[in-house]
């Protein structure tokens, strides 16, 4: 019998992408079971586009500035992603709220890595919040996205120290590595294996 063919993401990215280079790295080995078809940015000039065009990875960039409205921005960004036929679209690192049009196409399939212990600190400072907080454990939480911020159903988290004396640097470093581990091993889990999702608890057979 012939392998499936792999399963087809989509990665959004808006900064350094170093989670996507963990998972261009780890669909390089045909038994991951995925493969990155394309990456998308909202932002020109960023080293997440780097990568994925020195992967032979097609890239394309919808800048909400680029749309009249941020609802055709969101109708936009989700016919360029809907192009690629994606299995699961992945947030790694895209610091845009998507809106009704990509929720209504990829609401079932969209994922997103943040760097805190959700419901703990949601939003785009979530190692600096957690430092001022003086929280002893920090991390990062997979989820599947819905309309609120960071406030979807998780899919896994991973737990880090918090060490006297971090810097928000030393801190934000700590979780990336845990975050880009557990990124690779959920995403492979989820289009290897299938989930699904009820009373917000993901479950993968
Ligand atoms: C990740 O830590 C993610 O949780 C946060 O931004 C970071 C993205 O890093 N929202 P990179 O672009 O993948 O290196």
């Amino acid at each position: 019998m012939t392998d499936p063919a792999p399963a087809r993401l989509v990665v959004l990215v808006s900064g350094s992408g170093s989670n996507l280079q963990a998972l261009l790295e780890a669909t390089a080995d045909p038994a991951y079971g995925a493969q990155v078809v394309a990456v998308g940015a909202d932002r020109d000039g960023i080293a997440g586009l780097d990568r994925a065009a020195a992967a032979g990875v097609p890239t394309f960039v919808d800048s909400v500035k680029a749309y009249e409205t941020r609802d055709d921005w969101d109708a936009a960004l989700a016919s360029h992603v809907a192009e690629f036929k994606p299995d699961l679209v992945v947030s790694a690192g895209f610091l845009k709220l998507v809106g009704p049009a990509f929720l209504a196409a990829f609401g079932d399939r969209y994922i997103n890595t943040h760097n805190a212990l959700l419901p703990s600190f949601p939003g785009i400072h979530g190692p600096r919040d957690a430092l001022a907080y003086g929280v002893k454990i920090a991390g990062a939480t997979l989820f599947f996205v819905d309309a609120g911020v960071d406030t979807g159903p998780i899919i896994a988290q991973v737990a880090v120290p918090v060490l006297d004396g971090d810097t928000e640097e030393a801190l934000t470093e700590r979780i990336k590595v845990a975050e880009r581990a557990q990124l690779v091993e959920w995403v492979g889990r989820l289009v290897r294996e299938g989930w699904t999702i009820q009373d917000r608890k993901v479950r993968i057979p």
